[in-house]
């Protein structure tokens, strides 16, 4: 069992954890992650590793209420406990000085980027972030992410806050500007798929963290298949990280999608549970 010490809520659906995990957070590392049950009916699902503290011997993941597992998560409180907690899993990011690198970040994916924009950071690298998400309330870690960033741009996409534009305008205008030896982009699929077309005709090489169903998380399932560079390819154990150039983003997306009737059903079957006897489990 491990046990949640504090919670955090930077809106009524983007939740932070801290969690006592030692052993996940003495090996954790940017661009991994954790696969995560609740309770022992739950299903397994990944959450990215936010970030940790060794001494402390506690990792943070930061989520966002989509579905049943995730509004379950939202439930609990500092105090309670969750079932099973594996990690650190994939493969961190490789880090190493580029020169320059833009890391993107759409949505509450800037939890994913901030260890990886510090880690570029502490490898010596110039890091220009670019930050962005629907509105000023889904906007988060601003301060954090400008802590590694040598120059932050920050917009919604309505205008909200900061610039009122998708994240791949100001990357193409990097890319314009040239100087970019590198892009992390990490945030919806959609984002991503658009963001290695922003950068693909200047020949810039682009990581994405991708984000199919997975359930084991360690090779076994088969469920995180990708194809990458005409391979197919395990999203747990070759991933999380692909060059976002070679990734088939229609099929990602469309697998994606495969569950999501089942997944509906199994939210409104959760809710009219919760609704008729004030219960979580299940
Ligand atoms: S989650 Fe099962 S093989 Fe990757």
């Amino acid at each position: 069992m491990f046990k949640i010490l504090r919670r955090e809520d930077f809106s009524p659906e983007i939740h932070l954890f801290e969690i006592d995990a030692p052993a996940v957070a003495r090996k954790a590392q940017a661009g991994q992650f954790v696969v995560l049950r609740i309770d022992e009916r739950g299903e397994r699902f990944p959450l990215t590793i936010a970030d940790w503290d060794r001494e402390k011997g506690t990792i943070t993941v930061v989520f966002m209420e989509v579905g049943k597992s995730t509004r379950k998560l939202a439930t609990l409180k500092a105090g309670d406990y969750i079932a099973n907690f594996a990690g650190p899993l994939g493969l961190p990011t490789h880090i190493e000085n580029y020169g320059t690198v833009a890391c993107v970040a759409g949505g509450f994916a800037v939890a994913t980027i901030v260890p990886i924009a510090r880690a570029m950071k502490q490898a010596g690298n110039r890091v220009i972030s670019i930050l962005g998400a629907r509105t000023r309330q889904l906007i988060f870690w601003e301060e954090r992410l400008q802590q590694w960033s040598d120059e932050l741009i920050v917009t919604t996409d309505d205008g909200s806050y900061g610039r009122k534009a998708l994240v791949t305008e100001p990357l193409k205008e990097l890319m314009e500007k040239g100087g970019i030896d590198m892009v992390v982009a990490i945030g919806p699929t959609i984002m991503m798929k658009f963001a290695a077309k922003t950068t693909e005709p200047f020949g810039v090489k682009t990581i994405a963290s991708l984000n199919p169903i997975m359930v084991d998380g360690t090779g076994m399932c088969g469920c995180c298949r990708v194809e990458a560079g005409g391979e197919t390819k395990f999203t747990c154990v070759h991933g999380p990280d692909f060059d976002a150039h070679q990734v088939d983003w229609d099929l990602l997306m469309a697998r994606q999608r495969t569950y999501i009737d089942q997944e509906k059903e199994s939210l409104r079957l959760w809710q009219e549970q919760v609704e008729a006897g004030g219960k979580v489990g299940g």
